[in-house]
């Protein structure tokens, strides 16, 4: 049995990408794995966030997961924040981090060159990554390509950890996702499907309904020429309704590609598809929705789980650095 962790930003709904790239398969390594599934609330402040609607989406995100199939009787799905030692940590962490390793973090030059002012918290945000995977002791990390660099450092700072102040972090591995779930941008096809970028009909949202889905579809920015083809450098968007298509009923892309004759014949079979896929989300979601207060009990007793976790390897840690003990 391994230790599985992994975060996800609480964006409220998840989108297709965040269900088939990652939630599809943490729901299939929950059982017979000891999975721990993180909102990460407070990483959501690292950049331009809304106060007054933070909290309703963290609680909308944990109501997708839970509608995705996540079972609190086999995983531990909790909120980040719950669990004060994910900063304490990360505090720790902060101390043994060097400002160089951090300058290097790709996704922080990227998101730092759009703006002036930059927060702390920005640039510190993989450190309190590390935090999330280290406490629980993880052995594997499932997390996108975009995400590997900051997985690195996590494995950086636990052997570093280890070698100054004595053996305490498991060191963890990247686990990869399944080929073919890297879903795009239907409007901006060679883009990572992102609630932030894109335009709203860029993205289906996991509790789209059929209509809405069809209308995305349809209005998908297909590629020139009219054959039915994957090629993901030549024709990005026809590629990626057929990965769309392969992830959501199994098959090849390159395969199905054969079995259309026109775009609108794609359109049609992939709009089908993801419907199918996403309904029983949907009506679960709705039964879900309508009982906040369960969902706050699950998450509270996640919290609960997680944090005798994490209070262990906080107190090791802690005890390690030459902290006095009682912290
Ligand atoms: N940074 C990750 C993302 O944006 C989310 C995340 C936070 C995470 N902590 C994590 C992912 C720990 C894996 C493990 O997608």
């Amino acid at each position: 049995m391994s230790r599985i962790l992994s975060g996800i930003q609480p964006t409220g709904e998840l989108h297709l990408g965040n269900f088939l790239g990652a939630v599809r398969g943490w729901v299939s390594s929950q059982g017979g794995n000891d999975a721990y599934y993180c909102i990460v609330d407070l990483h959501a402040l690292s950049g331009e966030h809304d106060p007054a609607t933070l909290a309703a989406r963290t609680l909308e995100t944990a109501t997708c997961l839970l509608a995705a199939g996540l079972d609190p009787l086999s995983c531990t799905l909790f909120v980040q924040s719950q669990v004060p030692e994910h900063t304490r940590l990360a505090w720790l962490l902060e101390c043994v981090a060097t400002l160089g390793e951090l300058g290097r973090m790709t996704q922080y030059k990227q998101k730092a060159g759009r703006g002036d002012s930059i927060r702390v918290g920005l640039f510190t945000y993989p450190v309190l990554m590390a935090a999330d995977i280290l406490l629980y002791q993880a052995d594997a990390v499932p997390v996108g390509e975009d995400q590997r660099q900051h997985l690195e450092l996590a494995r950086n700072l636990a052997i570093r950890f280890n070698h100054h102040y004595g053996q305490t972090f498991v060191v963890p591995e990247a686990a990869t996702p399944p080929v073919g779930a890297r879903i795009m941008d239907l409007q901006e096809p060679r883009r990572k499907m992102s609630k932030s970028v894109s335009s709203p009909l860029g993205t289906i949202g996991v509790l789209d309904e059929p209509a809405e889905i069809a209308r995305k579809v349809k209005k998908a920015v297909t590629d020139a020429g009219s054959e039915v083809a994957y090629d993901r450098e030549a024709k990005p968007g026809v590629a990626n309704l057929l990965e769309m298509l392969a992830a959501a009923g199994g098959g090849d892309p390159a395969e199905l590609a054969g079995h259309f004759g026109s775009y609108g014949e794609l359109k049609s079979a992939v709009a089908e598809a993801i419907s199918e896929l996403l309904r029983p989300l949907r009506e679960r979601y709705g039964e879900l929705a309508g009982e906040p207060g369960l969902v706050m009990k699950i998450l509270a007793e996640g919290a609960e789980r997680a944090g005798e976790v994490a209070a262990r390897t906080y107190a090791d840690a802690a005890r390690a650095i030459g902290l006095l003990p009682g912290h």
